[in-house]
């Protein structure tokens, strides 16, 4: 236990975030002498010891796992020692210095393992040490209270460095939100997340990313590959259908009603709406089914924005039906699929083919057996067809 050395609540948000987040990141050298090894250790399982909440948190998240296998077998494939190119990934998915040395010697076979005295290991991923470390300096929020340490107190890791900049959505942005002049694509930078949120209701309102992913503080970053999550942002309606003689109609509505962002934000999930008449035994008749893609679908090598359909903020999408009844259909189906991970599984597969990406085939299969399991429906209802519409002679026009 050491006494803080300074108790000055940073003010000036940006200017705090370009230094924060200015990459790479430099090492965060030497611990204070008086740290105990447990306070010198950038692993995330000696911040768990003392912050357990945080850390069985962000243990299931993909930040824990943003170096997956689909990200490590592009690593394999590159020199050693080609620092810029692993920075171009490691800045946003395992940015301390630290984790860039590990996977050096990693790559280079120079190490068994990847256990290093100061406790950073690349295959972390995106790690608290990551987001609240400079030079062996943690920075956070104020406590719940408002208050930060006073000069005097008597804290582990000398307390903290109290900052505005841990509420503000330009946190995330670091990572999330492409720099104006980064790869756009008809016109919208490739990643857009935090310029999405600063366009809607939600930016104006000044409610933040963290008000939804981090709900009292906790560290959860619930995004795509969560069903309940997408619920909670994305209102489905899909009202009685009407038979009008031998013609079905209907009208599946989606609304953007809790999403700070366009649904998806990002060009790799795949969302499929699927509309179609049901046979009794429950299978939809393949002629019957009408498809809608909502994605902001690019091509595979990035160079064209095929279709942009994502659903922006406060926005309502409706798909018509409207079709000949089909003898024997007893039903009409509405689904809403998400394929979180559907441009990746293709970027792996094509990756497969490559005669010459050898060193991290392994890994890539893996990821591909990973991005075909993280599909799920999100939605499913039926309604009956029912025959008790009124008689064929009564309906209007007839
Ligand atoms: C030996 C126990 C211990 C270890 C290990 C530890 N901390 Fe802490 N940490 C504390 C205590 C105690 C506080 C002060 C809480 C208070 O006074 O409100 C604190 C405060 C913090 C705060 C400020 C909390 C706030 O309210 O804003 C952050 C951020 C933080 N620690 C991050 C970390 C990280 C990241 C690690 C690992 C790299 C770590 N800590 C390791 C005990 C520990
Ligand atoms: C992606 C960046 C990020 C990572 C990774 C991260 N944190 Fe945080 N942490 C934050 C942000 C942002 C806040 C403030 C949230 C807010 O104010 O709504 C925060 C708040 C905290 C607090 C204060 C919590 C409270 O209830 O007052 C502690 C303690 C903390 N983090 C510790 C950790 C530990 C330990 C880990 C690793 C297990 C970790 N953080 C990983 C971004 C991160
Ligand atoms: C240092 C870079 C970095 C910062 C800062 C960061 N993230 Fe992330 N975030 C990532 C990466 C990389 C991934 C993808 C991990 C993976 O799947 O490999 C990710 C994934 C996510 C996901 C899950 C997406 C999904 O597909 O389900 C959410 C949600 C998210 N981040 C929200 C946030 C929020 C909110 C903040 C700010 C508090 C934040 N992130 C800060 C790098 C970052
Ligand atoms: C600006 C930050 C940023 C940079 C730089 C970045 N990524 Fe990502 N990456 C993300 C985010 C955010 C996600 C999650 C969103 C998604 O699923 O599309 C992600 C997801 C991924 C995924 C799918 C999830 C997983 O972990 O398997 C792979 C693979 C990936 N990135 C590879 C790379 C590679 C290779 C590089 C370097 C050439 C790179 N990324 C550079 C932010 C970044
Ligand atoms: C009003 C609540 C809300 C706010 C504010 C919000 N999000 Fe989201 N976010 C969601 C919901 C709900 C989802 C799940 C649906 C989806 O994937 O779009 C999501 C999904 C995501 C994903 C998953 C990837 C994807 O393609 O959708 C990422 C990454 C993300 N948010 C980051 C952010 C960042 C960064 C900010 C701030 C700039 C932010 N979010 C603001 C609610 C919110």
């Amino acid at each position: 236990m050491h006494s803080v050395p300074s108790a000055k609540p940073q003010t000036d948000i940006q200017a705090f975030l370009d230094r924060h987040w200015q990459r790479p990141l430099a090492s965060q050298g030497e611990a204070p002498a008086a740290f105990t090894a447990q306070e010198a250790s950038l692993a995330p399982a000696a911040c768990g010891q003392c912050h357990a909440r945080q850390f069985e948190d962000w243990q299931t998240t993909l930040h824990a796992r943003a170096m997956g296998p689909g990200l490590l077998g592009q690593l394999q494939e590159m020199d050693p020692g080609a620092v810029d190119d692993h920075q171009a990934c490691l800045r946003c998915h395992a940015p301390l210095a630290e984790q860039e040395a590990d996977l050096q010697r990693t790559l280079a076979g120079s190490e068994a393992d990847s256990t290093r005295p100061d406790g950073a290991a690349f295959g972390h991923g995106l790690t608290c040490a990551g987001c609240h470390l400079r030079q062996h300096r943690r920075f956070g929020p104020a406590r719940r209270d408002g208050s930060g340490p006073a000069i005097g107190d008597v804290l582990p890791h000398d307390g903290w460095q109290v900052t505005e900049a841990f509420a503000d959505a330009r946190f995330c942005a670091a990572c999330h939100q492409f720099d104006p002049d980064g790869y756009s694509l008809n016109g919208k930078l490739l990643e857009n997340t935090y310029e999405e949120w600063r366009a809607s209701r939600y930016g104006r309102e000044n409610k933040t990313c963290q008000s939804c992913h981090m709900p009292d503080r906790r560290h959860l970053w619930r995004g795509i590959h969560d069903p309940e999550m997408v619920r909670s942002g994305l209102g489905i309606e899909f009202p009685i259908p009407t038979i009008m003689g031998d013609r079905v109609t209907a009208r599946v509505a989606l609304i953007n009603h809790g999403i700070g962002h366009a649904f998806p934000t990002y060009v790799t999930p795949q969302v499929i709406v699927e509309i179609g008449q049901a046979a009794r035994d429950g299978t939809l008749l393949p002629a019957t089914v009408e498809r809608h893609l909502i994605a902001r679908d690019v091509s595979l090598d990035l160079s064209e924005e095929r279709s942009d359909t994502r659903i922006l903020p406060d926005e309502v999408r409706r798909y018509d039906y409207n079709r000949p009844r089909l003898p024997g259909a007893t039903a009409l189906v509405a689904r809403v699929r998400v394929e979180p991970d559907a441009f990746y599984a293709e970027f792996y597969r094509a990756t497969l083919r490559d005669a010459d990406f050898t060193k991290g085939q392994e890994a890539i299969l893996a990821a591909l057996r990973d991005a075909e399991r993280s599909g799920y429906v999100l939605y499913e209802s039926r309604q009956a067809l029912s025959v008790t519409a009124r008689p064929d002679a009564d309906l209007p026009g007839r």
